[in-house]
């Protein structure tokens, strides 16, 4: 019996270092390809027609990759309607059918990396390296959560009675799940979210985000392709108007949300607020992360994991280091270090290889952020803030900043993108620091730098927060190594890509028989 999914592994993904894969990869994401076009899958086939909107690369705006069509939010009672019509039928399918329908979308997804890698990199201003790792975790996603259903769910579980009865619990889908998820990882938070409502036996309607529905858009084509049918999983395209209409219908079962605490705070009170049954909330949600670095740290590997953690993906990841704080007595040499190694970031088209930083989303993110940075130097003092390279002026690019400031309680929320704070603190201070990272509410990831056991384990027993890294970055966790997820305004749990993620997913019901 593979218990905890041992017998899987995960996806290898692309070794760029192999200049055959490379020379192979180049061909493939510069391939021409036509404009496409993405529209709502319904039951009933294609969404209808509605509000066109064109789909331009946000590394260069010039560059049309296609249009998608949004769904009128007065279609929602009729997707709903065809979801909770399918749900008995496929929770009553035996797991085994369920999960091979993962395997097998897991199968075609990893033959199909190119493909995906070039929406990835083209809709989401993905580098190379984050979609090869990002198709890897949609990839393993669906394995982990295949392996999962089936250890949880191909048996009910025999409990223990009196003599003469006989006692099981049993699992199934709760219902009707509105997937929601953000556009920062495009295919595999999307991917997750589905393929575990799916397995648990739970009907399903997907609503992306409404900058990245051309991946959405493929990636439920490629399930549908996979055997699974099109009442049970439903995508859904529109803004974030179109998802308050859903959550808000009374036969939605439960919601999994990825993105912002504060869309998460109203989801949560429209179903509060709604009439019908009690409905479950999976949020998971953002973060203002800290990693904090004492004397006795490795100043280059310090240098190396903050560029990654802060700067990589242009900092759009919820994992993604915020707010750094440096020991008094290492701060100069690690800024004047870290200076230098922000300089040689190669900011650029993110499908070229040498490329560290891409764009970021939209041009309303960029002007959030160049917001928030000149607010935050006028009150703070400015380390380092790259130029944008003129061959980048067509995208929306944001680069690379850092600013020292006087304590974690200056920031209001968190700023999605590459913008590090630098927070000095003296080692007597280090559980003031501790807990002044707590009490910004938010308790999604934590970084430690220090060669000394005693601190690390009193920072970690006293943080509040859901992945603490040491020695290393903070970003990439891996599904089944690293289950992921927050807590407090980070998020509700359970961890995605850990053993106790389907549990949310289905309802336990226990049969007793007098034998
Ligand atoms: P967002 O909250 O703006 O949007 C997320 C999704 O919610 C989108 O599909 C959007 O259309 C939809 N939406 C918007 N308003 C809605 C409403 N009122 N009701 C229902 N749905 C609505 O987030 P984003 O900008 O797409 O993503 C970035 C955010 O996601 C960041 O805060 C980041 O930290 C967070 N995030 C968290 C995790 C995690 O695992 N904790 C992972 C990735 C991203
Ligand atoms: N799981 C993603 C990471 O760890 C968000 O970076």
């Amino acid at each position: 019996v593979d218990l905890y999914g041992a017998a899987r592994r995960n996806s290898h993904g692309l070794n760029l270092a192999d200049e055959s894969v490379v020379v192979g990869l180049q061909a493939a994401l510069g391939a021409a390809r036509p404009p496409q076009r993405a529209t709502s899958l319904l039951a009933c086939g294609e969404g209808p027609g509605g509000e066109v909107t064109p789909v331009l690369d946000p590394a260069d705006h010039r560059r049309r990759l296609g249009e998608w069509v949004a769904l009128p939010v007065e279609r929602v009672p009729e997707v709903v309607a065809a979801a909770l019509g399918a749900q008995a039928r496929w929770n009553a399918l035996a797991v085994d059918q369920r999960a091979a329908m993962l395997e097998r979308a897991a199968d075609r997804l990893e033959e199909r990396h190119a493909e995906f890698m070039r929406l990835l990199i083209r809709e989401a201003g993905k580098t190379v390296t984050d979609a090869v790792s990002e198709v890897r975790e949609a990839v393993d996603f669906l394995r982990y959560y295949a392996a999962s259903a089936r250890r949880l769910m191909a048996h009910p579980e025999v409990l223990p009675g009196p003599t003469g009865e006989h006692n099981e619990l049993q699992l199934h889908g709760k219902g009707v799940f509105v997937c929601i998820s953000p556009w920062n990882f495009p295919l595999a938070i999307f991917t997750g979210q589905i393929a575990a409502a799916l397995v648990t036996g739970n009907t399903v309607i997907a609503k992306p985000a409404e900058q990245t529905n051309l991946v959405a858009f493929e990636m439920v084509r490629l399930l549908h392709a996979c055997g699974v049918p099109r009442d049970v999983l439903q995508l859904v395209l529109g803004a974030g108007a179109l998802g308050a209409t859903l959550v808000a219908d009374p036969r939605i079962a439960g919601v999994a949300f990825t993105g912002s605490v504060e869309v998460a705070q109203a989801i949560h009170r429209t179903l509060a607020a709604r009439p019908g049954p009690i409905a479950t909330l999976i949020a998971e949600t953002g973060g203002q992360n800290a990693m904090i670095v004492d004397s006795s740290a490795l100043p280059e590997q310090v240098v190396k994991d903050v560029i990654h953690s802060a700067f990589l993906s242009a900092g759009q990841r919820c994992s993604a280091l915020r707010v750094l704080y440096l020991q008094h007595e290492i701060a100069d040499k690690t800024l004047a270090m870290l200076r230098g190694a922000m300089r040689e970031l190669v900011i650029g088209d993110p499908g070229l290889l040498a490329t560290d930083i891409g764009p970021v989303i939209d041009a309303d993110a960029r002007t959030r952020l160049e917001a928030h940075a000149s607010a935050i130097k006028r009150v703070g003092r400015p380390i380092e803030h790259l130029a944008v390279p003129p061959s980048c002026l067509h995208g929306t690019y944001f680069p690379p900043c850092a600013v020292e400031i006087d304590g974690i309680e200056q920031l209001r929320g968190e700023h999605f993108g590459p913008i590090l704070h630098v927070v000095r603190y003296a080692a007597a201070d280090v559980e003031a620091v501790v807990d002044a990272i707590n009490a910004t509410g938010y308790g999604l990831t934590l970084g430690v730098h220090s060669r000394i056991e005693s601190t690390w384990r009193r920072i970690q027993a006293r943080a509040r927060v859901g992945n603490c890294y040491v020695n290393r970055g903070m970003t990439g966790a891996v599904v089944g190594v690293q289950p992921f997820g927050g807590e407090g305004l980070s998020g509700t749990g359970p961890k995605a890509g850990g053993p106790h993620y389907l549990l949310r997913f289905v309802t336990e019901r226990t049969l007793t028989v007098n034998t």
